[in-house]
């Protein structure tokens, strides 16, 4: 269990139980105080044991070459545990050195009591620990349509950082959009073809410019290695002049092409504004799908590759000059330790890499913008990637800030890949890449059918913006709930079920919340901010409610320290479930007597807050009917 940030005050009480036996087995033996001494608190397996145990005095006896029992004996005796728990002695040791610990109903209350502020528990972070963190999202690439590989980029980033900006924290979103180089000098070379030879490009759509930079690619690559058989096996006339013209072609195309890049980085007017046309179309649609899928990634967020071309030049030569790199091949390189792979900054044509920029990037994210963390979130398959260019920006000095005596921490949140029902990449029937749009369109349409059936009732327009809602959350929730490293096998049908581990079913209990108040009337006193009702924990469900509730704010501290998501969606879903065990057993509207429906209607209240500022954490919006 990591130990809770020493000024941010706790509310879940496994995290006092830990630091005050921690405390106590430091007190009791202080030669062992180090880190061996963890008190392994765990939930009792039976009521009559009580409700956790502290089983750390079987490790602790072995390493202090006593009996657990007489370790547990000596914790029992130093532990002070206020009010949270009832009072330890002899009798609460169990079998070879068990500590059976009973937490009391009215420290749960008091707890919440005090959990049921705006802030839930989690007060915006202030002086030395607000931090300025970059989020690096989305990552597009021109020309090209967004597909479902750009999901994860875009909505884990958007939750990363919507969970700092919710702790307070200042965050700078960053689309690194691939929109420089060669690839992207093809294709401005391949509009500017068609229109030399007449055809209207300000008619262009994303689908018939992502043709076209297929196209481009293709005729820009020359079959040398063909053409070397050719000539090797003297293959004949025929052959030759095949493959002789292929590749006289293609070297054609890519002489084009540079020359068109060249034209780029010297702000030619004309070919800029081509450039400018495939930038536009792309990030309108890019931004649209966005927005769509209520991420908030804008124009003002996109610092593409393009922003960075000036840099690289003077930043190569800075680095040249403080002697970090070597030459390599012609190639220029930066050695990091620990690697057998250098990080290419130049390629011996003199070209500059994705590396270099990178580098630019982590220069201007950490020295410009004063970032005290840089968080990427990007496809692991670019793990070594990132990797090196950390390290290659750890020699060059990048990562420290001016004034900062030690680096920022750069992290690759990486993600694993989309898979289809037969466990490879999921394509179309036809073997394409998803396109994005295309998925949301269906898991609405999917939405649509499924709320239609639950709820006929609800006018056109309702059902519309509802089917809205659950489609986007279903696909947004899949994907976050989802261990971020691991792939992911993508099926509408478990994504869209109104039980599980799901969108559409966190979305319904809140619903089911709301529907509580909505029926609760005068009842709703219990919840003024002035005069609360007062908090009462006697049943299981009610404790079980109480203990998971209290336990969001470290939930949330766990993913913005771990960056992830699914940490959140997995006790989001805890408390829905708590809560349904609650709502079934605990009558809220029909308990026996007002003040015991009054504590019901306030833990009813306290877990739709929670509900809703954790979903709203995921970017995923809420409903009050569906
Ligand atoms: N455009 C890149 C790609 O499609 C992703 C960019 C990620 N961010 C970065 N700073 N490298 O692979």
């Amino acid at each position: 269990m990591p130990a809770a940030a020493s000024h941010q005050q706790s509310f879940d009480p496994v995290q006092i139980l830990h630091d005050r036996f921690a405390a106590a087995i430091a007190a009791a033996f202080p030669e062992h105080a180090g880190g061996a001494a963890d008190p392994v608190i765990t939930p009792s397996k039976n009521p009559k044991f009580g409700d956790f145990q502290a089983n750390g005095a079987m490790p602790l006896g072995k390493l202090i070459g006593r009996s657990p029992r007489e370790a547990a004996a000596a914790i029992v005796k130093s532990v002070d545990l206020g009010d949270i728990a009832e009072p330890l002695s002899d009798a609460s040791i169990a079998g070879p050195g068990f500590i059976n610990i009973t937490l009391k109903n009215t420290a749960l209350a008091r707890l919440l009591d005090r959990l049921d502020s705006t802030a839930l528990g989690l007060d915006p972070v202030h002086g030395a620990e607000k931090q300025t963190i970059v989020v690096d999202l989305c990552g597009v690439n021109l020309a090209k349509q967004m597909h479902v590989g750009h999901l994860r980029a875009v909505i884990i980033g958007d939750a990363v950082a919507r969970v700092f900006e919710r702790m307070g924290h200042k965050v700078i979103r960053q689309n690194h959009v691939g929109d420089w180089g060669l690839n992207i000098a093809m294709v401005t070379a391949k509009l500017i073809e068609l229109e030399k030879r007449g055809e209207k490009i300000d008619k262009l759509d994303l689908d018939r410019l992502e043709k076209l930079y297929k196209a481009a690619q293709k005729e820009c690559s020359a079959d040398e290695r063909g053409l070397a058989m050719v000539e090797k096996y003297n293959l004949g006339p025929k052959a030759l002049a095949e493959i002789g013209t292929q590749v006289h072609e293609a070297r054609e195309h890519l002489a084009g092409a540079k020359n068109t890049l060249v034209k780029l980085q010297a702000h030619d007017p004309a070919t800029v504004a081509v450039w400018k046309r495939i930038a536009d179309l792309t990030m309108d649609a890019c931004l649209a799908t966005c927005k769509r899928l209520g991420a908030d990634v804008t124009a003002e967020h996109s610092a593409g590759e393009s922003s960075y071309a000036e840099e690289l030049a003077p930043l190569v030569a800075d680095l040249v000059a403080r002697g970090i790199t070597q030459e390599s091949e012609g190639a220029l390189v930066i050695r990091v330790e620990g690697f057998a792979e250098p990080c290419i900054i130049r390629k011996s044509d003199g070209g500059f890499l994705y590396a270099t920029t990178d580098l630019a990037g982590i220069r201007r994210r950490v020295q410009r913008f004063g970032a005290d963390r840089v968080v990427y979130c990007v496809d692991a398959r670019q793990g070594l990637h990132f990797r090196l260019v950390f390290a290659a920006a750890h020699r060059a000095g990048f990562d420290v800030a001016p004034g900062h005596a030690s680096p920022s921490s750069l992290e690759h949140a990486a993600f694993g890949m989309v898979l289809g029902q037969d466990g490879k990449p999921y394509k179309t029937r036809s073997g394409e890449n998803v396109k994005l749009s295309d998925l949301l369109d269906e898991a609405v349409e999917r939405a649509a059918a499924a709320v239609a059936g639950k709820n006929p009732d609800l006018s056109a327009e309702e059902r519309t913006r509802i089917a809205d809602a659950v489609g986007i959350a279903a696909i947004k929730y899949v994907d976050l709930s989802n261990d971020r490293i691991k792939d992911y096998v993508f099926d509408f049908d478990r994504m869209l079920a109104f039980e599980g581990n799901t969108g559409p079913y966190l979305l319904y209990a809140l619903v089911r919340i709301r529907s509580i108040f909505r029926k609760a009337g005068s009842g709703m006193s219990a919840l003024r901010a002035d005069a609360p009702a007062a908090i009462t924990i006697a049943t299981p469900e009610e404790k079980t409610l109480a203990l998971t509730l209290l336990r969001y704010p470290g939930v949330v501290r766990g993913v913005a320290a771990s960056l992830e998501p699914h940490r959140l969606c997995q006790y989001l879903f805890d408390l829905a479930g708590a809560f349904s065990s609650f709502f079934t057993n605990c009558p809220v509207l029909q308990a026996h007597d007002e003040a015991t429906k009054r504590s019901r209607l306030r833990l009813c209240a306290i877990t739709e807050r929670v509900l809703a500022d954790g979903l709203s954490m995921l970017g995923i919006p809420t409903l009050d009917r569906m």
